[in-house]
């Protein structure tokens, strides 16, 4: 079993570019499906949900090819509407696919979505808004079949703005003759980048990024050569490295307005930060001071997915916070793992109180994705040795997480095994 071997406890320096964006690449990739030709994506991260949504294009019929972090997709020979369950199972955004596909081909059959375990993640949003365009959809023996003559745009009311039936719903609706009105939209910025996608495409998409998304669908589509923006959670990873470690790191390709939470997190846990329009340095004097209280949230709140990496720096430091998550039940997965490396930390249901104090370095497990990457960046602030098992967790959402890391000057390695 791989692991990462980590000797923490030594400030980091150094400068590293981050790769483009794991969850506006993967609904981009769905989108490819809405014109018939050879769309480009580039900046689309070599990372293990990237290969299941290029497999999922592929056996479909499309011819994928990737050159360094670039990748086209060749969707005229689509021949196919059902997603094998092997890789529907391997990650969420793969429910992505059967928007477009019902857009492009009328239909698109499916085993249930797969993903990190997180707490309780259904899919009635993205199911709603496929019938209320009006496609049929039919659950038989956990097999989803969905089906439509045709699709007409109506107006649509999220009761909680998901991020996937969002986008979801933004797939759908471009074959859908008519206006689409999608109320109570996400707003991430990972949405506005969908937009871009689709409008480079030759769609009609407005309000990305607002609570109101509009769609007049129907319009012929045609492939399109589009750069995926940068990946803010990994950016928030390598900045909550630092903040842990202690240092300074430039981090660049960056957008800076897309880490406001975060960085006036690390701000107020006493980090200096420096924004340029495509540069971040950050530099940290240990021990970070805990913030008193972080509430995760819908954009433009803090990010759940960066609440882990927060706390794994935070957990070295001093003072208290007490973190509040919002939007997945099961978010603190990471913390078994932070208290064997002598963290302070109890959790009650979807809050948890953390102390800072000195850690030292342990074995532990990545539960998931970001709990994984939150367990690695305690580990580089923790004294001494850790290894962190678990790995294609972690391999699911960072392109080789550390090589990057070793950027920034981490003694960190990855141990075949
Ligand atoms: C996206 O997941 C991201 N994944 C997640 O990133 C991220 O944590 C999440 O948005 C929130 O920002 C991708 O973009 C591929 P949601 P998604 O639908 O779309 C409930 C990572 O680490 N809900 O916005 O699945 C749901 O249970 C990942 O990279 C329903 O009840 O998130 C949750 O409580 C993990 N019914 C809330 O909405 C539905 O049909 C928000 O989930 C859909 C969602």
């Amino acid at each position: 079993m791989d692991y990462f071997r980590i000797e923490g406890g030594r400030p980091l320096r150094g400068t590293v570019g981050v790769h483009g964006a794991k969850n506006s690449a993967l609904p981009l990739l769905a989108a490819t499906l809405l014109a018939r030709g050879e769309s480009v994506l580039r900046r689309c991260p070599d990372l293990a949900d990237v290969w299941t949504a290029l497999g999922i294009l592929s056996c479909l019929g499309c011819r994928v090819a990737r050159t360094g972090e670039d990748v086209v997709i060749d969707t005229a020979p689509l021949c196919g509407s059902a997603i094998p369950d092997g890789l529907m199972g391997r990650m969420r955004a793969s429910v992505l696919f059967l928007g477009a596909l019902l857009a492009r081909t009328g239909e698109a059959q499916a085993g249930w979505p797969g993903g990190c375990a997180l707490g309780d993640r259904p899919i009635d949003l993205h199911i709603r808004a496929f019938q209320a365009l009006g496609a049929t959809v039919l659950d038989r023996d956990g097999r989803l079949s969905c089906r439509s003559a045709s699709l007409r745009g109506r107006r649509l009311y999220l009761p909680i703005p998901s991020v996937g039936a969002t986008e979801n719903a933004m797939l759908c609706a471009c074959g859908a003759a008519g206006v689409t009105e999608i109320c109570n939209a996400a707003r991430e910025p990972e949405i506005e980048d969908l937009q871009g996608f689709l409008r480079a495409m030759g769609a009609s998409v407005q309000g990305g990024g607002t609570d109101r998304v509009v769609i007049r669908g129907g319009l012929p589509l045609h492939p399109a050569d589009y750069a995926v923006m940068p990946d803010r959670i990994v950016a928030s990873t390598y900045l909550c490295a630092v903040a842990a470690a202690g240092g300074e790191g430039e981090l660049t390709d960056v957008r800076p307005g897309d880490l406001t939470p975060v960085l006036a997190a690390l701000e107020a846990a006493g980090c200096q930060v420096r924004r340029e329009p495509t540069r971040i340095i950050l530099q940290a004097d240990r021990p970070l001071r805990g913030i008193g209280a972080l509430t995760t949230g819908p954009w433009p709140a803090f990010p759940t997915d960066a609440q882990p990496l927060l706390a794994g720096a935070l957990a070295g430091g001093t003072g208290e916070t007490v973190i509040r998550e919002t939007v997945f039940d099961r978010r603190f997965r990471y913390a078994e793992g932070l208290r064997a490396m002598g963290a302070d930390l109890t959790v009650e249901g979807t809050t948890a109180r953390l102390v800072g104090r000195p850690l030292h370095g342990a074995a532990v497990e990545a539960m998931d994705l970001r709990g994984g990457a939150a367990l690695t960046i305690a580990a580089l602030g923790a004294a001494g040795e850790s290894r962190i098992t678990g790995l294609s967790h972690i391999d699911r959402g960072y392109r080789r997480l550390e090589e990057d890391l070793s950027s920034l000057g981490a003694a960190i390695k990855r141990v075949r095994g």
